[in-house]
């Protein structure tokens, strides 16, 4: 499963490009909004030119007509741009026009795997199931994942299924036992996936049995 990052802050997302395991990033208009009043090209376009994979970022319009020609700016904005469309009836068929002319699209806001079989037909390249969304209305987030993937296996389908919505990190390892082929993650989440104390007292266990009879903290 490869990881995402869920957010458009800079620094966020130079540090997880550091660590070398964030493979693209998801952003939508709340997430854009959370970084203040931004000139939000140019935010994009600098979080792509650093991100080694897609960078989603999602249109604001209703209709068909309205996001296929949003789509069609964002998608010149950087090489590795996809963009978001919501899982409406409308983002069904701006879907299918923008996948006709090759622009990825990250069908978003998804929530059933009837919507998923809509999307993955109209031909997006990723789908972005709300998992943490679903769960909080007591329904079983990670089953309609693992759901999805199923279909797509079973027949044969390109698109890829994001599990968004991350909350924390036993979403992430339920997302990767679902066989999701993408979590995208806040960044808290990421510095929470390396966590467990046995780590911690293992290293220091490591280095007090070494300075005891070394009588050193370095290796030579
Ligand atoms: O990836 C989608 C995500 O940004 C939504 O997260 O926590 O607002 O449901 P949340």
């Amino acid at each position: 499963m490869k990881l995402f990052l869920d957010t458009a802050n800079m620094e966020h997302i130079r540090h997880g490009v550091r660590l070398g395991v964030v493979a693209g990033v998801t952003t939508n208009p709340s997430i854009v909004s959370r970084e203040g009043k931004v000139d939000y090209r140019k935010l994009v376009q600098e979080i792509c030119s650093i991100v080694p994979g897609p960078v989603s970022t999602e249109v604001l319009g209703q209709d068909a007509r309205t996001m296929v020609a949003e789509a069609r700016e964002i998608a010149k904005w950087a090489e590795n741009i996809v963009v978001k469309i919501p899982a409406s009836l409308e983002g069904v068929e701006a879907t299918s026009v923008l996948a006709g002319e090759g622009i990825k699209v990250n069908f978003t806001l998804c929530f059933t795997l009837n919507q998923a079989v809509l999307g993955a037909g109209a031909g997006a390249a990723f789908m972005s199931l709300f998992v943490g969304r679903l769960d909080d209305v007591g329904e079983d987030g990670m089953a309609v994942v693992a759901d999805i993937v199923e279909y797509l296996e079973y027949y044969q389908l390109p698109s890829q299924v994001i599990a968004a919505s991350i909350r924390h990190p036993q979403h992430c390892l339920t997302a990767a036992k679902a066989g999701a082929h993408i979590a995208t993650v806040p960044y808290k989440v990421l510095l929470q996936m390396i966590q467990h104390p046995l780590t911690n007292i293992g290293i220091e266990r490591f280095r007090d049995d070494w300075r005891k009879v070394m009588g050193r903290e370095e290796l030579s």
